[in-house]
């Protein structure tokens, strides 16, 4: 039979080209270009198979159309070989690409040996990077060249921390650590964002990773260190404010959204849920924003996520509140 020396020739064809694959991706040594290698290979697959039934379809939607109004279809009782071959050829696909999405997957969760390794914190609504040199920053992920690994972490709900130049993401879950890494091979910007709606303020969730070639890393580390314990300034403050998420929940304009307004909040009276009342100091704006559930402003609810920040850091905030008029 003709028909199944052609199969059986149209397998061996498919089957050798499964190591060639596999083999292929685990070259790669990089995500990106891997993810990159493997969206468009199933971009193809999909193209072809899509050719293939339109143009089918169209071919027998008018070869086979009925001529005369009495006309009777032809009945046919199956065909074996082709039936075989359209279940198959399928499978024989889909084996291929599970194999080159295995092969792509390990890569993506072996960390290269000596890639620089740095943890990430998401909360809402923000990141707080901490580095193994004992420096901490907000929403910029500074980074050498090379292999990056990402230890990521939640401190209130789940996250994802996503980097679409390098093609990864990763959900930052609370109560355990994942991660993700990417290989920085130019220096430059890229943006983070959050790709889990994970509050009000998501849209807020945004930072960048800062790629630096090793010399400047190393000397951007050294000076970060020294300047650590800057004192409080409104301006850091703002940076703070801004980048913490603060402002998808208090306005600076007045306008109340789901917590109080910013706007002249240093020295104003304030009426709580229990029914006492104070005037809002440098102490009450602190225990605000670590303890925040203690104080509870009359007519919203006690929703808002302690904060960690360094004493100089809340400094900042208190000077920068002090400019919100
Ligand atoms: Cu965090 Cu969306």
């Amino acid at each position: 039979m003709r028909g199944k020396k052609y199969v059986l020739s149209a397998l061996a064809a498919i089957l050798g080209a499964i190591p060639t694959f596999s083999a292929e991706a685990a070259a790669v040594a990089d995500p990106a270009r891997g993810w990159d290698k493997h969206f468009t290979l199933w971009l193809q697959v999909s193209a072809v198979i899509w050719v293939f039934v339109t143009v089918l379809l169209l071919y027998i939607i008018f070869k086979f159309k009925r001529k005369k109004p009495d006309q009777v279809g032809e009945y046919i009782e199956g065909n074996l070989m082709l039936e075989i071959m359209w279940t198959i050829i399928p499978a024989i696909i889909i084996i291929m690409l599970g194999a080159q999405s295995w092969a792509l997957f390990n890569e993506f969760r072996e960390v290269p040996a000596g890639a620089y390794e740095v943890n990430v914190e998401g909360f809402q609504y923000g990141y707080e990077i901490k580095y193994n040199e004992g420096i901490k920053t907000l929403n910029e992920l500074v980074v050498p060249t090379g292999p990056v690994k990402v230890v990521l972490s939640s401190r209130d709900v789940i996250h994802n921390f996503s980097v679409p130049d390098y093609r990864v993401r990763e959900d930052m879950v609370p109560g355990r650590t994942t991660y993700l890494w990417f290989n920085a091979v130019k220096q430059g910007e890229h943006k983070v964002w959050c790709a889990e709606l994970c509050g009000p303020g998501h849209y807020l969730m945004t930072a960048k990773v800062i790629v630096k070639s090793k010399e400047d890393f190393a000397a951007w580390i050294a000076q970060h260190k020294t300047g650590a314990a800057a004192a409080p300034s409104a301006d850091s403050g703002k940076t703070l404010v801004e980048g913490s998420g603060c402002i998808a929940c208090h306005s600076l304009t007045g306008d109340t959204g789901a917590g109080p307004s910013l706007k002249g909040i240093f020295g104003r009276a304030v009426q709580f849920e229990d029914g006492t009342s104070a005037t809002s100091d440098e102490a009450y704006i602190k225990q605000s924003i670590t303890d925040p559930r203690v104080k509870v402003v009359k007519g919203f609810q006690p929703m808002m996520q302690p904060y960690t920040m360094t004493e100089a850091e809340l400094g900042s905030v208190v000077e920068y509140l002090k400019t919100v008029k």
